[in-house]
């Protein structure tokens, strides 16, 4: 597994204690490439705490968890915030934008100290994303995707290797829920980042090259797409078959 980019190894997970005790994750093992990579499974599955131990804000009761070819299971918590600000950008379901920002501010927000080349940078992503009129528009003023693009943006700053996306489609609407599901493809495959994406929306199986399924806190499936076969399913969203 080391040199692995992002993985986790015979990981279990618990919450609480006593008979309250509950495994979310249970000695999964699990690797990501490059690409997009979308989890799926039921409820309570453990894909939110699969997400936490790959953005280092949750640590396994035992296994490892590799982040950029590094195991980061000991390293110490700055050590992990580190690694957490250089290389991992989150995107959820919420958009968690601050409501007394503009567009620009917030995402000039995942910056050091809001400096020059952070303002240059947040510019070129919003208008790269479709936003270039609305830098200085609230969320209230912008509709689910355009916040979900703001959100992306802010993700972007730093140019993280890897992006960990929550469900993000689930509170858009089918046009803008394509339109961010083209966003993370084009970003893992022109970008080669390292994309994951939690999402119940069968549409995303198109938009992924790998798909692991969850069950129970264990992995149930890991399974990569042939290259011909993402292609035919692309063509098939793109002509609306
Ligand atoms: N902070 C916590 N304290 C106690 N139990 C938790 C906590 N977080 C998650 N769990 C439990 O761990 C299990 C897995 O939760 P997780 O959030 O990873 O599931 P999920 O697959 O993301 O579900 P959903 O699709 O509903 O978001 C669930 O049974 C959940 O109740
Ligand atoms: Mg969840």
């Amino acid at each position: 597994m080391p040199g692995h980019l992002l993985a986790i190894q015979n990981v279990t997970v618990g919450y609480g204690s006593g008979g309250a005790r509950c495994l979310a994750l249970s000695d999964a093992t699990v690797s990501f490439s490059t690409g997009l990579t979308l989890v799926t499974g039921p409820s309570g599955s453990g894909k939110t705490t699969l997400l936490s131990l790959l953005g280092c804000l949750l640590r396994p009761d035992c296994g490892k968890v590799y982040v950029g070819g590094r195991e980061v299971t000991g390293l110490s918590e700055g050590q992990r915030t580190k690694i957490r600000r250089e290389s991992i950008g989150f995107v959820f379901q919420a958009f968690r934008l601050l409501r007394s920002l503009t567009a620009l501010e917030n995402v000039m927000i995942a910056g050091d100290v809001a400096g020059r080349s952070d303002s240059k940078r947040a510019r070129k992503l919003l208008d790269q994303l479709g936003l270039g009129g609305k830098f200085q528009l609230k969320p209230d003023q912008l509709s689910g995707g355009e916040k979900q693009r703001v959100a992306i943006a802010r993700a972007l700053l730093r140019d993280p290797r890897i992006l960990l996306a929550d469900e993000p489609t689930a509170s858009l609407d089918t046009r803008s829920g394509e339109q961010i599901a083209a966003i993370l493809q084009s970003l893992a495959n022109d970008e080669k980042r390292t994309v994951v994406v939690v999402s119940h929306d069968p549409r995303w199986e198109s938009f992924a090259h790998q798909r692991v399924a969850l069950s129970d806190g264990r992995v149930v499936r890991q399974q990569t797409k042939p290259l011909i076969e993402r292609i035919d399913a692309l063509v098939n969203v793109l002509i609306g078959g």
